[in-house]
């Protein structure tokens, strides 16, 4: 049975390993946490052994990487004497926006295989989207073990490495970005006077029903959007206040400042 390791159950790290958890892949799972106690409480959901950063890396078949990216170099750095020593490397996976897999060779060592992911938090449920790309060194066998091992996780797409900085500004960032769009949604309901919570519960949906609509019909959005604007008709009074505030632009412009960024 393989052990996969968590340094960092935080957000991301968290809805990571909660997927591993659900996944195909009997493994036996090792959370490491700076503040045990976020991966006592993850634990006590999902189990597996809460530990140290540097027990997770002399143990662990896979290690997965969830600190913050500035933080990266430093926890690498204090795990690193556990994979030198170690004659069986672990394969890492490194969430981290921003390191490329040139860094993460020079930090990890040579000899340790890295596969780069561009994952979202929801993971958490099995409605992620992750992009991944392997670096050097990274077996058919790991491959495979990967999709499977992340495969509760979502939609899980391979992608050259140059991709994954830019659409990360869109799958990364962009929960948060459909989380303000439904927070306004709800808020524009509830001045009408639909009741809070009902509100955020319509938005909600309204969004999942849009999205499946989009992935199942392989429409463009633009013919959707059409599809509910009657001639003459209320929604297209919508879509023309929207515009008027450059909605779409805001949009475009959120994910390239997300791109933009410097780690
Ligand atoms: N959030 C997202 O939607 C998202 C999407 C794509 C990629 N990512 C990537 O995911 C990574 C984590 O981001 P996040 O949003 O999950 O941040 P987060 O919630 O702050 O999680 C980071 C976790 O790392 C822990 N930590 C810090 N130093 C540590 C160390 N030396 N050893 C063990 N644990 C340590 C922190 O512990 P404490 O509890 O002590 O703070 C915290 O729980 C980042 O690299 C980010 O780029 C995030």
């Amino acid at each position: 049975m393989p052990v996969i390791g968590f340094i960092g159950t935080g957000n991301m790290g968290g809805a990571l390993a909660r997927a591993a958890a659900r996944s195909e892949t009997k493994a036996e799972l090792l959370l490491a946490n700076r503040t045990r106690e976020k991966a006592e409480r993850l634990a006590g959901e999902i189990g597996g052994t809460v530990t140290d950063d540097v027990t997770a890396a002399e143990q662990s078949d896979w290690l997965f990487l969830g600190v913050k990216p500035h933080m990266m170099a430093e926890m690498i750095a204090s795990i690193r004497p556990a994979l030198d020593a170690r004659e069986k490397k672990p394969a890492a996976v490194s969430m981290a926006a921003g390191t490329d897999l040139a860094r993460l060779r020079e930090l990890l060592g040579e000899r340790v295989p890295v596969i780069r992911i561009m994952p979202n938090i929801a993971a958490a449920v099995g409605e992620g989207v992750t992009l991944w790309t392997p670096g050097e060194g990274v077996t058919e066998e790991q491959k495979a073990a990967f999709r499977e091992m992340m495969g509760a996780s979502g939609m899980l797409s391979e992608v050259d490495e140059h991709l994954m900085d830019a659409a990360a500004g869109e799958t990364g960032c962009g929960t948060a970005y459909a989380c303000l769009f439904m927070e306004a949604l709800a808020d524009g309901a509830v001045a009408c006077g639909v009741p809070r919570k009902q509100a955020v519960e319509y938005a909600a949906q309204t969004l999942r029903g849009a999205a499946r609509l989009l992935l199942e019909t392989g429409d463009h959005p633009g013919a959707l959007k059409d599809a509910v604007c009657s001639p003459g008709g209320s929604t297209i009074q919508g879509v023309r206040a929207l515009e008027k505030s450059a909605f779409r632009s805001a949009v475009m412009e959120a994910v390239i400042a997300a791109y933009e960024k410097k780690f």
